[in-house]
């Protein structure tokens, strides 16, 4: 099993700041994987051991240090987190039909959906084992809310599938359920464990929300503008499950009657026959560089949420990320 590393491509802002914190919380995810049960113990090292970026876990640390928490607690929730994150992948793959993450095959791919799923609730059900054990009835509050709103997030996805005529606030709804929630309870978990007062605690979470929104913004734009090598999962994913994302959306604003009519097929129909047509009218029409715009201002409104911080290193890193998440490219 190879050491999990966070992706280098586009650097971690947090570089020094807190390696030693995600060395024990690399450690904590190994020691809380076990189980007696053979597979559970091999599709999660598989998944878990193919690294992946750790953004959650990184945010959680980085907001409990800006708020001065330096207990063992911090740890356990920034493997929680990183738990559900990876159980809602496994899952999500399935649902997608996807056949790469995180520069591997996926778990479906090579260990069938049923496995998936399975280890996705074996996942769920250790990381709320673990919150537990942490004894605090805000952390439980914060985190049985936010994975039921993902999952209301990704059945909201999926009742939105093949609709071309799906409005951009439905869309933005979509996303900010099953992508921004986890980044702002991971968000406002820092300053929850710190005690922080009220407002402090709810400007964290608002980064954190616009943070994940300016993110899932960015992962859809990159399906049609991305490096499969670089992302470490295949592009033109979404047009082939018919998901009507914000840069179909806004091509289909700008383009010709002719190009509009094969957009709204291609999503209707699930097609990728065209996609090389389909990527050519997003790119020409700025629908790439549009949804970056919105993930910029969401970047922005994050940064603004930053004032409530005192300056610190950790503040100056989450204020990097949120810059970088709107050029990232894996
Ligand atoms: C992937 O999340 C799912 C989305 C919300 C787009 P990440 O891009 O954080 O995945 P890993 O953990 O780095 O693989
Ligand atoms: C993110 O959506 C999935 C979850 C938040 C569970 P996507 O389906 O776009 O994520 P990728 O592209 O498969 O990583
Ligand atoms: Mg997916
Ligand atoms: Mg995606």
């Amino acid at each position: 099993m190879s050491t999990a590393t966070p992706s280098t491509v586009n650097g971690p802002a947090d570089a020094d700041l807190i390696a030693e914190d995600m060395a024990i919380v690399d450690g904590v995810i190994r020691e809380r994987l076990r189980s007696d049960v053979a597979l559970v113990n091999q599709i999660g090292h598989y998944i878990i051991g193919a690294g992946g970026k750790r953004i959650r876990p990184r945010l959680l640390l980085l907001f409990a240090r800006a708020l001065g928490f330096h207990g063992p607690e911090r740890h356990t929730l920034a493997a929680v987190v990183e738990f559900i994150h990876t159980a809602t992948l496994l899952h999500d793959d399935v649902v997608d039909e996807s056949s790469m993450r995180r520069g591997r095959a996926t778990a479906n791919e090579m260990f069938g959906n049923a496995a998936s799923v399975l280890v996705g609730d074996f996942l769920y059900s250790r990381a709320f084992q673990m919150m537990v054990s942490v004894n605090r009835m805000r952390v439980l509050d914060v985190l049985a809310d936010a994975t039921n709103v993902i999952a209301e997030g990704e059945v909201l996805q999926l009742m939105n599938m093949h609709d071309p005529d799906l409005a951009v606030d439905e869309y933005l709804r979509v996303i900010r359920f099953k992508t921004a929630k986890l980044f702002e309870a991971s968000a406002r978990l820092g300053a929850v464990l710190a005690e922080a007062p009220a407002q402090v605690e709810d400007h964290c979470a608002a980064y954190g929300r616009a943070l994940g929104t300016a993110f899932q913004l960015v992962d859809d734009l990159l399906d049609y503008d991305g490096d499969p090598r670089a992302l470490g999962k295949n592009v033109g994913d979404d047009l082939r499950e018919g998901k009507p994302t914000l840069p179909l959306l806004v091509a289909m604003e700008r383009a010709t009657d002719d190009d509009r009519a094969l957009i709204r097929g291609a999503i209707e129909r699930g097609e990728v026959e065209r996609l090389d047509d389909i990527v050519r009218i997003v790119r020409q029409t700025g629908a790439v560089e549009a949804t970056r715009d919105v993930a910029r201002r969401e970047a922005r409104a994050a940064a603004d949420c930053l004032r409530v911080l005192p300056p610190s290193p950790e503040r100056e890193a989450l204020l990097e990320y949120a810059a970088r998440s709107v050029d990232r490219s894996s």
